[in-house]
């Protein structure tokens, strides 16, 4: 279908275009700019273009695409950097230069070719929809070719992928290639979502032991400018036991992604000791690109997160900063004039939030394997105001919180948990796994080092007004414990050795303290003087 674009506003523009449907692609002008339909009008629809609209003008072309905003799903993906869109940078960037110019169609280039495919279905048979007809290994794993097409199968051929021809073909005729379109916006569908939680263990010490997460699961961590939010993205996106690593660069600086792609160039993963880069795809709208992008890269990120989860996979994303994405969608809604909810956010903010969330689980996929999709979410409140809109909204959906205080990152006290404000949902499910996984102890210990750290807060009050001395000595030795429990095991740096630390490393090191503890007790109960027990503690 043909029109016209008849009134631009910034990104906003109305086109004359008959037939449309909402969320329906379009390419407008000479320079053919993807756009997404957001509201239909009586006589012209509004479309949301996704690059720069520089230099176009009235009565350039509009064309309708007749299908959504779609990501490409198939082998190649792993170890490449996308834009919102999900064009391959380094390709744009060899074909182009530094400055993407409007309407560069992605040039697909990623497209694995060079794999094997070894079916494992034989003409004859029938497939359905989401089934496997083969697979090619792609670096770490095995990525099963999924039929987007039910049918009986005619022809199917091994051998070394090709993107132009199909790798089946069905008795009537119609073609499965490698690799399928899916819509962004639409979650790809899965037989039924499983209840039980493994955990997901980050290296993190402060959240795989006080508040642990689950495959499937998600959180949030809110925090003010400079308290750790993108150091921790990052260093639990290197170190996260999964098998697939999306990691979104949504709005923030763009030297922060570069520094951290030639990290993951460098380093192994610590599970299976391969590149980290080839289990990771990026997607990165930084602050330099077109703002209204940064709205599709989440879902662009998201949609590509499911398919591998559909492979059987457990997946991983993550995004930086869920709120740049929250401020596209707010400017995109004033464009449009809608009416504005709390702090200019449009009303829908939440059910779009929540919608995002939905797509978080641990699935049995349609071909019967177990896959999960797990979010770990940074959000920027403005002014560190965890009242705000965007925070709230994620508050009432996510499954744990991960408060970064302004105080402990002023203390270089990294990562920045507040132990006291944070909380997971999936703790006593995910106790269990690692009570038999690494030591009968873990949740006598984790109740032990959090009752010292609740008791110490209240210590604190009483040595606010009498000072240290007034304190007994057995809590004087506790506040020494407690000190130890913070520095030398809730502190971990980035930029160490000590950056992962795996489950047994991590119940390790709280047993000793706590085992040290015991001892100091004992020996104070018989009578030594505290002094002494601290001198040789030390
Ligand atoms: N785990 C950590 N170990 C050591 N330093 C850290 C850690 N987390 C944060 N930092 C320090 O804090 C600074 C700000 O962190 P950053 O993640 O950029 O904050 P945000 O994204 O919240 O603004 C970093 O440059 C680094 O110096
Ligand atoms: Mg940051």
């Amino acid at each position: 279908m043909n029109g016209r674009v008849i009134g631009i506003s910034g990104p906003t523009v109305s086109v004359e275009l008959a037939g449309l449907k909402l969320y329906d692609r379009v390419t407008v002008g000479h320079a053919r700019m993807t756009g997404e339909v957001v509201r239909i009008e009586k006589g012209r629809s509004i479309v949301q273009v996704y690059e720069s609209t520089r230099g176009l003008s009235v009565g350039e072309p509009a064309v309708a695409t007749g299908t959504q905003l779609t990501v490409r799903l198939g082998p190649g993906l792993l170890g490449r950097m996308f834009d919102g869109l999900q064009r391959p940078l380094e390709s744009l960037y060899a074909e182009f230069g530094p400055f993407i110019q409007a309407g560069r169609e992605s040039s697909r280039s990623w497209i694995a070719r060079s794999l094997h495919f070894v079916p494992v279905k034989k003409p004859g048979d029938s497939i359905r929809i989401g089934e496997a007809v083969g697979y090619v290994e792609e670096g770490p794993i095995r990525h099963h070719v999924l039929a987007d097409q039910a049918g009986v199968i005619d022809r199917i051929r091994e051998g070394e992928l090709d993107p132009q021809s199909p790798v089946v073909s069905l008795s009537d005729g119609r073609q499965i290639f490698s690799f399928h379109d899916w819509p962004v916006r639409v979650p790809r569908p899965y037989r039924r979502k499983l209840t039980h939680f493994e955990p997901l263990v980050t290296g993190q010490r402060c959240i795989d032991f006080l508040f642990p997460l689950a495959r499937g699961g998600s959180a949030i961590f809110p925090g003010g400018f400079g308290t750790g939010k993108t150091i921790l993205e990052q260093t639990i996106a290197k170190f996260a036991q999964a098998d697939i690593v999306v990691y979104v660069g949504c709005g923030e600086r763009g030297n922060e992604m570069a520094e951290m792609l030639d990290d993951f160039t460098h380093l192994a993963d610590p599970w299976t000791k391969r590149p980290l880069m080839s289990r990771t795809i990026v997607a990165v709208n930084t602050s330099n690109m077109p703002v209204a992008a940064r709205e599709a890269s989440i879902y662009t990120a998201v949609t590509m997160a499911e398919y591998y989860r559909d492979l059987g996979y457990n997946v991983l994303l993550l995004a930086d900063s869920l709120s740049r994405w929250a401020e596209a969608l707010r400017e995109i809604s004033s464009a449009l004039e809608e009416m504005p909810g709390e702090e200019g956010y449009p009303t829908y903010l939440s059910s779009r939030i929540a919608g995002f969330f939905a797509r978080a689980g641990a699935v049995e996929t349609l071909d019967g394997r177990t896959g999960s999709l797990t979010m770990i979410l940074s959000i920027s409140p403005p002014g560190g105001d965890f009242t705000e809109p965007v925070t709230q909204a994620c508050l009432r959906t996510t499954g744990s919180f991960f408060m970064l205080d302004t105080d402990l990152a002023h203390r270089r006290h990294f990562p920045a948990i507040n132990w006291f404000q944070s909380f997971s949902l999936y703790e006593r499910d995910v106790s269990a796994h690692f009570e038999e996984r690494v030591s009968q102890e873990w949740s006598a210990l984790r109740q032990q080092t959090r009752t010292f750290l609740q008791k110490e807060a209240s210590l604190r009050e009483v040595v606010e007004i009498v000072g240290t001395e007034g304190l007994q000595d057995a809590d004087r030795l506790l506040m020494k414990t407690t000190e130890e429990i913070r520095r030398n095991f809730l502190v971990q740096n980035a930029y160490t050795e000590d950056a992962f630390s795996s489950p047994e490393q991590t119940l390790e090191r709280i047993r000793q303290i706590l085992k040290r503890h015991a001892a100091a007790s004992e020996r104070l109960e018989k009578g030594e003087l505290l002094d002494n027990v601290l001198k040789e503690r030390a």
